[in-house]
């Protein structure tokens, strides 16, 4: 079987993370966000994997192709000139993508869930229509594209409508889709839309269908939901593999902390934390629903909550950092400083505090 990923895009709304890193290889969970996904198309059967990029794709390469022995896949890189858009990619993939008669998965690099694969491959061969979206239900819609249903036939779809203005329900595109390779003929090698103008002519022709999600989703493109979508990964993964998560005197609930991480035993940590590689957590330290990744240190005293530290960044003694407060790459905060809500970009020092949102250059 084959998939495509699509890891175009500029992620500007996770920057300042996205400054030093594309959005698909910003750790979640303590891996590449990507990883998660190739991980689930290997072992639904997946050999084929196209990386549809339009942005560092050499940082990408890098970081990947290593992976394609670890699981088993052949990741190709598909390079666009100017961005194509969600459509414009497939066909720019067509050589892979309809390398055989088979249908392909396609995914937006930045959702998570428990990628049912191949129950999504059985669902869409048993209906025989030439698409199908997966769905999940949110309350905040219109941030995404929303899918009506016929009422006569279950899960065939009636009207697809990208982030709508008014309410039209409440059932959304999950963002993960397996399709039949006939349907790259509809899409010209230009920038286009699949969700705007792909998905509308096989609504119209009555070939998309839509396999509604089990369990948690999230797009984690953004760091209010990369931290909520943090707290929906580590409840699924404390029950699919409650073994990966740190227990010890100082760990409330849920938290995955790498095993290299140093963290004082005067420190609470949880719930809801994930913990990155050689990070540092000092004396009395209370971490709670953030996320800090590798090589950081946090030290004595100070209190992170609804957080994410970028990498190699220092937060100092007696510090308070709260209300979706995001540190990029190599970040300073000194002693006894408090932010709420600050998004301060790479290789700043804060000395001064921060007590409401801004973007701190
Ligand atoms: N290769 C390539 N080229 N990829 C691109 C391009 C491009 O020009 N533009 C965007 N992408 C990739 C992004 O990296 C992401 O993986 C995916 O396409 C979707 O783009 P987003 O920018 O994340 O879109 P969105 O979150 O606003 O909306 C999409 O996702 C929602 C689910 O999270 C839509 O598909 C919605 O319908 C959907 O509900
Ligand atoms: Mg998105």
């Amino acid at each position: 079987m084959k998939g495509l990923i699509l890891v175009g895009g500029y992620g500007t709304r996770l920057r300042p993370l996205t400054l030093t890193v594309p959005k698909p290889l910003v750790e979640f969970g303590n891996r590449p966000m990507i990883l998660h996904q190739i991980e689930a198309l290997a072992n639904a059967g997946v050999t084929d994997i196209v990386l549809a990029v339009n942005y560092r794709p050499e940082v990408m390469v890098e970081t990947l192709k290593k992976y394609e022995s670890e699981y088993g896949v052949n990741i190709t890189f598909s390079v666009e000139t100017e961005p194509l858009g969600t459509a414009g990619p497939l066909k720019l993939a067509e050589d892979v993508l309809k390398k055989d008669n088979s249908p392909f998965f396609v995914l937006n690099s930045d959702v998570i869930c428990e990628y049912p694969f191949q129950e999504l491959a059985d669902f869409h061969k048993a209906h025989g229509g030439k698409g199908t979206i997966v769905a999940t239900k949110v309350d905040e819609p219109s941030k995404y594209g929303v899918i009506v249903h016929d009422i006569a036939t279950p899960n065939l779809i009636d009207r697809f409508v990208e982030k709508p203005k008014e309410f039209v329900g409440n059932r959304i595109n999950a963002g993960l889709y397996i399709l039949n390779p006939e349907v790259i003929d509809l899409i010209d090698m230009k920038p286009t839309s699949i969700e705007k103008e792909t998905f509308p002519i096989l609504v119209e022709e009555k070939q998309l269908y839509s396999f509604d999600l089990e369990g948690f989703w999230m797009d984690v493109g953004q760091p209010k939901d990369f931290l909520a979508g943090s707290v929906l990964y580590l409840n699924s993964l404390a029950k699919r593999q409650p073994k990966k998560l740190a227990t010890g005197a100082n760990i409330v609930g849920n938290a995955l902390i790498d095993p290299t991480a140093k963290i004082s035993s005067t420190a609470k940590i949880g719930p809801d934390v994930v913990i990155g590689p050689n990070v540092t957590i000092g004396d009395g330290v209370r971490i709670t629903r953030s996320v800090v990744l590798c090589n950081s240190t946090i030290k004595n005293h100070s209190l992170v909550k609804s957080t994410i530290v970028g990498w190699n960044s220092t937060v100092g003694q007696w510090c308070r950092l709260e209300g979706v407060t995001v540190l990029g790459d190599d970040v300073e905060v000194k002693d006894e400083i408090y932010i709420n809500g600050g998004k301060v970009l790479p290789h700043k020092s804060i000395s001064d505090n921060v007590p409401k949102e801004a973007i701190i250059m």
